[in-house]
């Protein structure tokens, strides 16, 4: 059976949360000290950082439970469940809101069919909010899989929506 945790494209198709994070925990050589780079590494493997891999990076690093799931809840790049295939990041800090970012942000849902923060049914795409990256200049701003995208209209950012699509 597919896990649940992986998205089709993933790397490592196949395994499970548990096993996957022991395996990152001991490329890192099992240090305490790594484990935010482990963790990082864990969502790039699987899509995520879900609650059943966190017992294990605990024991692998000799640490307390409490404290991978502090570092997991205080980042919000980590997320319990994989997202789409294509992330967008949509930032809602002042300077742009002050560009329009908040009714872009409802008119690329709206487009899109789903609310900020959330996954489409289909695994097509996420879109969730971010404060600031760093491209004040040019907002209103967001990212696209990890490519920085400023001044933009409801029309830009489907446009980029859409390329990284295909
Ligand atoms: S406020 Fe949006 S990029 Fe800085």
């Amino acid at each position: 059976m597919a896990n649940p945790y992986l998205k089709d494209d993933a790397p490592g198709g196949g395994v499970d949360p548990a096993t996957a994070a022991e395996a990152v925990c001991a490329r890192h050589g099992n240090d305490p000290a790594a484990l935010l780079e482990i963790l990082h590494e864990l969502q790039h493997d699987i899509g995520c950082t879900p609650q059943a891999a966190l017992p294990a990076i605990a024991n692998a690093l000799n640490i307390s439970r409490a404290e991978v799931h502090g570092v997991v809840s205080f980042y919000h790049d980590f997320h319990e469940t994989p997202g789409g295939r294509i992330t967008v990041k949509i930032c809602r800090a002042e300077a742009c809101q002050s560009m329009g970012a908040l009714k872009l942000i409802e008119a690329i849902c709206r487009r899109n069919g789903i609310a900020l923060g959330e996954t489409s049914a289909d695994k097509r795409i996420t879109i969730e909010p971010v404060y600031c990256l760093g491209n004040c200049a040019l907002s209103p701003a967001a990212m696209v899989n990890g490519r920085l995208h400023g001044r933009l209209d409801e029309t830009r950012l489907q446009a980029a929506i859409d390329g990284a699509a295909t």
